[in-house]
């Protein structure tokens, strides 16, 4: 799916404090774009919005010049945090199993574990499932969102 991010006079505030102001960006698809700043400039604030799982700002946000809603838009964009959010302890099985359990607690279980194979195939990782997740390569915990 393509997809291109538009972001129209964007202000974020937080109580009294203004994080950034009227802010524009024009992401076209397939794009590799560095966001670049020091610490406290407000990126991490800024992905929040963009991915949204922050709604609480002023000014227009487009994509593909849809203004899409929260709930649909998490299954189209994701971003990778910094630090790892994954259980060290789990297998790479166990851990996406319940990582899916939680993102499509409705589904059944034959689909969920159709899902998950998809995304181990995709990821190159087959043979890995019975892996702890703390034996994986730095890159291969990285690529969960994929699921
Ligand atoms: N919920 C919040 N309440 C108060 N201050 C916040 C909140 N969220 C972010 N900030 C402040 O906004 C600024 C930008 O934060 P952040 O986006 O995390 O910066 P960066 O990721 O660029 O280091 C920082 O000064 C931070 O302390
Ligand atoms: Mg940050």
């Amino acid at each position: 799916m393509s997809l291109n991010i538009y972001a129209n006079n964007i202000t974020k505030k937080v109580k009294k404090k203004t994080i950034f102001e009227n802010l524009k960006l024009n992401i076209q698809n397939q794009s590799f774009i560095a966001l670049v700043g020091p610490s406290g400039s407000g990126k991490t604030t800024l992905l929040n919005i963009l991915s949204g799982y922050d709604t609480h700002f002023e000014g227009e946000l487009f994509y593909n010049q849809w203004n899409i809603k929260k709930e649909d838009l998490r299954s189209i964009i994701a971003y990778v945090p910094q630090q790892e959010i994954l259980h060290k302890d789990l297998t790479l099985w166990k851990e996406l199993w319940y990582i899916a359990k939680i993102r499509f607690s409705h589904m059944q279980k034959e689909m969920i574990q159709e899902k998950i194979n998809k995304v181990i195939y995709d990821l190159d990782l087959k043979g890995q499932e019975d892996t702890l997740i703390k034996h994986l390569s730095g890159g291969e915990k990285k690529d969960y969102p994929l699921l």
